[in-house]
């Protein structure tokens, strides 16, 4: 079976973005893959965080994987920094990847936008890290969004400057896209995210997700209830995309261009079925949570289950690599 591999970062709190984005197309691909989910800690502190909440987001990011679906009957979930070699291998590559081609990436430039006082080497590196994670498997799939494909190409660009010094060692992952449509932030305008104050959080409870819809940004031309809408133009509908049932995506698609119905009857419907999808989650949570320690325990096996694969790997590129010394 194909191998996949994925990650996620442990920041903040995730949301339905983030959910209808990459953790719910994840959760169908156990069915026809071999999947690999991690939760790239490593990644995360390449920007400034809170040290004292670290632990907490870690833990709460694998209990959503799990709650959403990817249980370890399923599939493997772990933590990136309780299988040290994903660093090693990084390292590794570092010595194959030329310094331009990081500098060109476009998340690196808009990070260091951002993080002015905090441009490290490990968010110019944060790639070469990535091409690890998945390469150290052997991942021949990737589910990413959009804005990772540029980090796959690089961990393709560097599974073969590797095979070609080395021999031939890596395959060349490929990226899954999902089909889901992009959700914005409600405020209609800007990619959601928990620091923009315009996210809805997977584990939000009820009446503060309807708060959030209630007052999210529709068509902005459409001013008045007897103004016909457009669709295409309002982020409620891209949810209603996202979580409701096709012969009510078209009723609500015809009734909202002939002002059929109001934007708030329509946000009733998204609420409802959203609020169908999330509450069995937020319920698993809720167990999950109960249960002190479940969560170590798939963590451990989750990162026990890497490191047998990891181990050979490892081996395999210390020999290949001419490091490899017969005694250790
Ligand atoms: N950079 C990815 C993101 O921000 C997270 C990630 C880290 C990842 N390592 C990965 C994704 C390996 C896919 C494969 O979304």
């Amino acid at each position: 079976m194909d191998r996949i591999f994925s990650g996620i970062q442990p920041s903040g709190e995730i949301h339905i973005g983030n959910y209808v984005g990459a953790i719910r197309n994840w959760a169908r691909l156990v069915e026809r893959y071999e999947c690999i989910y991690c939760v790239v800690d490593y990644h995360a502190i390449t920007i400034e965080y809170e040290v004292e909440l670290m632990q907490q987001r870690i833990l709460e990011t694998g209990t959503i994987l799990v709650a959403c679906g990817l249980t370890p009957e399923r599939c493997i979930v772990f933590v990136q920094s309780h299988v040290p070699e994903h660093t090693e291998l990084a390292w590794i590559f570092n010595c194959v990847t030329p310094v331009g081609e990081l500098e060109r990436m476009t998340q690196f430039k808009e990070k260091a936008k951002q993080h002015r006082q905090n441009i490290n080497m490990g968010l110019l590196d944060y790639p070469v890290l990535q091409a690890a994670d998945i390469l150290i498997y052997k991942a021949g799939f990737v589910p990413v969004g959009e804005d990772q494909i540029q980090h796959v190409e690089l961990a393709r660009e560097i599974a073969r400057k590797f095979n070609a010094r080395f021999g031939n060692t890596f395959p060349e992952p490929q990226v899954i896209l999902s089909d889901a449509p992009r959700i914005l932030g409600t405020d209609g305008n800007a990619k959601m995210s928990k620091s923009m104050n315009n996210a809805i959080g997977l584990l939000e409870p009820p009446e503060t997700i309807w708060e959030r819809l209630r007052t999210a940004v529709t068509d902005v031309n459409r001013q008045r209830r007897s103004d016909p809408g457009n669709p295409d133009r309002c982020n409620i509908f891209t949810m209603h995309q996202a979580f409701s049932k096709p012969d009510q995506i078209s009723y609500i698609d015809q009734n909202c261009r002939t002002a059929g119905i109001g934007c708030i009857e329509c946000k009733e419907i998204l609420f409802k079925n959203m609020m169908e999808e999330l509450t069995p989650i937020q319920e698993r949570v809720r167990e999950i949570r109960e249960k002190p320690g479940y969560m170590i325990d798939v963590l451990r096996s989750g990162a026990n289950r890497c490191k047998a694969i990891v181990k050979e790997v490892m081996e395999e590129v210390r020999t290949k690599i001419g490091i490899k010394a017969f005694w250790v």
